[in-house]
């Protein structure tokens, strides 16, 4: 344990320190509410299967007991981004596996539960895609095609329930760090953004130590959190991990996932 909080102390010193910020904040077009929920209306809605999604470990979508640590994440995460005035938050980890999708995904359907809040996921794991398979979404879904430019927003993105949506991306994308690395995504982005006005941006990334691909997509977010994978990611990786994304970006703290010993029993340990 000791060695996990000194990475957080890491993270915590990188983010109180002037680690760059990344992104300049897009001036607000001053979007109507009433644009916003049309806007959402029109996405296509789908229905997820509970069976599936508890098989998928996708704890917090109903609630209750085992969706308390995503509730206290989420609940910490809403404070942060609010004082700070940010949306985008990118969630990664220094190896794979370590539970990034999983967490990523619970955190947006226990945010979803706060009726007020409107919530996007957005898989950019592009070498790995695993959400359609989570969340029982079949194939022939390429929110990869919003960011070449390809696609309409509305045309890929999912809406779950009133305020959740979700771009999911079915197979491969090849050249995914290029692509994530070209201005049209940014400006995608940045469309989306505008367009949805979501409170809350999670994108669900590679790992930091496998490829260049969160760090190609870096300066597009406010802030990362890392999951490590307890007995797995080492304190080094960790750190390393951290060096790489806190030149870009600030580090909002690291969650250590698979505790086989956390106090609530459920896997989660908090960091920050
Ligand atoms: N707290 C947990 N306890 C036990 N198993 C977990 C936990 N969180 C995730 N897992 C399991 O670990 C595996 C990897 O999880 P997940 O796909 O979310 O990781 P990832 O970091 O996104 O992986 P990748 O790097 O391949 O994208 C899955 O089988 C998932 O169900
Ligand atoms: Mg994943």
């Amino acid at each position: 344990m000791d060695r996990i909080q000194s990475a957080i102390a890491k993270a915590r010193a990188a983010r109180q320190g002037d680690a760059p910020t990344g992104r300049a904040r897009a001036a607000d077009p001053g979007t109507g509410l009433g644009a916003i929920a049309e806007a959402w209306n029109a996405m296509p809605s789908v229905t997820l299967d509970p069976k599936r999604l508890r098989a998928g470990r996708m704890v917090a979508y109903h609630g209750g007991q085992e969706a308390a640590p995503f509730d206290m994440m989420r609940t910490k995460l809403v404070y942060q981004l609010r004082e700070r005035g940010w949306t985008r938050v990118a969630i990664t980890s220094p190896g794979s596996g370590s539970g990034k999708t999983t967490t990523c995904l619970n955190l947006a359907f226990s945010l979803a539960r706060q009726p007020e809040l409107r919530v996007m996921a957005l898989e950019l794991d592009l070498q790995r895609p695993s959400m359609t398979g989570l969340l029982g979404l079949g194939s022939g879904h390429r929110f990869a095609s919003v960011l070449e430019g390809m696609r309409r927003p509305e045309d890929e993105l999912l809406r779950v329930g009133p305020n959740l949506a979700i771009g999911v991306t079915s197979e491969r994308v090849a050249h995914s760090s290029e692509l994530l690395a070209s201005s049209r995504t940014g400006a995608e982005i940045d469309a989306i953004e505008d367009r949805f006005r979501p409170d809350v941006m999670l994108f669900d990334m590679p790992p930091v130590l496998v490829g260049d691909d969160t760090l190609a997509f870096a300066d597009q977010v406010d802030c990362a959190l890392i999951i490590a994978e307890a007995e797995q990611s080492t304190v080094s990786e960790i750190d390393r991990a951290g060096e790489i994304l806190a030149e870009h970006v600030q580090i909002l703290g690291v969650v250590l996932n698979k505790c086989r010993f956390s106090e609530s029993g459920t896997g989660y340990s908090h960091g920050d």
